[in-house]
């Protein structure tokens, strides 16, 4: 049983959304993981995930790793079919197989897609019927596990694979694009925590709430021009909230010096607007573009030290 994910990326709102404000997501199908679950002929859950060098029988990981917890969440369900056997001392065991392109840490939601991706196919595997809204909660409660206190918008928009206008627990919003558009997305290389960037920015508003508030609201009003924006057709003003949208994520402190220069370095190639995007302080940044500028902005980004660009429209 095979099953896919694809990556993400936040348009709008990263961190203001872990504060109830919205936030603008797309997935980002040019990067994906894949899951395959087979039977097979030896006893116990063997998992291959090369990526992250990883070949072992869940019996041997703790319970709250990244992969096994996600297994466990699935397989002890009690909508699971009469024992099989499989996995738990019966005839055979199962082999899964997760392999993906999306990269860790970088803000293009890998850990989420994983576990999408093994929620699918292993619930497929065992004929359990799963819809999206228990696929999306299950992997929410995973995302929680590992990341601390997340809004819960990488696991929404890779359950649904569709532009999400997402507020912390409401019920999820898509959007469609009146007039497709192109975003350039380049990666620092950097890897980050998104789990430390959050909270810093939680330390910060503790001492802070007149001020961080204030930059939270200022960010939910681009979120909304944004989502205007682009249902009304007219994508390209989204270049000057990105633009202001990056500024107050560097007065929120979650920029870095090599996400600033990647940024710089989209608008100097024509771009006309850039900014970070998801966790901060490494990972990747977004510009605007069209496609006939895609291409020289992202080769702007590889001269100015991105360690890889994707170019994805939204449509
Ligand atoms: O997973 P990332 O790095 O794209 O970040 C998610 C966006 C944050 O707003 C920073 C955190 C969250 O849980 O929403």
């Amino acid at each position: 049983m095979k099953s896919s994910a694809p990556g993400k990326i936040i348009l709008f709102g990263e961190h203001a959304v872990v504060y109830g404000r919205p936030a603008l997501a797309v997935p980002v199908t040019q990067v994906h993981v894949d899951v395959e679950v087979l039977d097979s002929p030896r006893k116990g859950i063997w998992i291959h995930a090369p990526i992250i060098d990883l070949h072992a029988e869940l019996n041997s990981l703790p319970p709250d790793h990244a992969i096994a917890s996600v297994i466990l969440k699935i397989l002890p369900s009690p909508l699971r079919p009469s024992p099989s056997g499989r996995g738990d001392g019966g005839e055979g065991g199962l082999d899964i197989h997760i392999t993906s392109t999306i990269p860790v840490a970088a803000g293009l939601g890998s850990g989420a897609a994983v576990s999408i991706a093994l929620i699918r196919a292993l619930s497929s595997f065992l004929f359990l019927d799963i819809s999206d809204d228990q696929v999306n909660s299950l992997a929410y409660e995973i995302e929680k596990i590992h990341h601390g206190t997340p809004s819960g918008i990488d696991n929404t928009v890779i359950t649904y694979a569709k532009p999400v206008y997402f507020i912390k627990d409401k019920p999820i919003e898509t959007f469609r694009a009146a007039k497709p558009f192109t975003i350039v997305i380049g990666d620092t290389g950097i890897p980050a925590l998104t789990k430390e960037s959050v909270g810093d920015v939680r330390r910060l508003w503790t001492k802070d709430k007149l001020k961080f508030e204030s930059i939270f609201d200022e960010i939910a009003q681009i979120a909304i021009v944004a989502r205007r924006s682009i249902e009304r057709g007219n994508p390209q003003l989204l270049g000057e909230l990105m633009n202001q949208n990056h500024s107050l994520l560097q007065e929120m402190t979650v920029s870095s010096p090599e996400l600033d220069k990647l940024v710089q370095a989209a608008r100097d190639a024509g771009a006309p607007g850039a900014k970070l995007s998801g966790g901060g302080r490494g990972g990747n940044m977004i510009a605007l573009a069209d496609q006939a500028t895609a291409e020289s902005v992202a080769r702007a980004l590889m001269s100015a030290g991105a360690k890889n660009t994707i170019i994805t429209e939204v449509a």
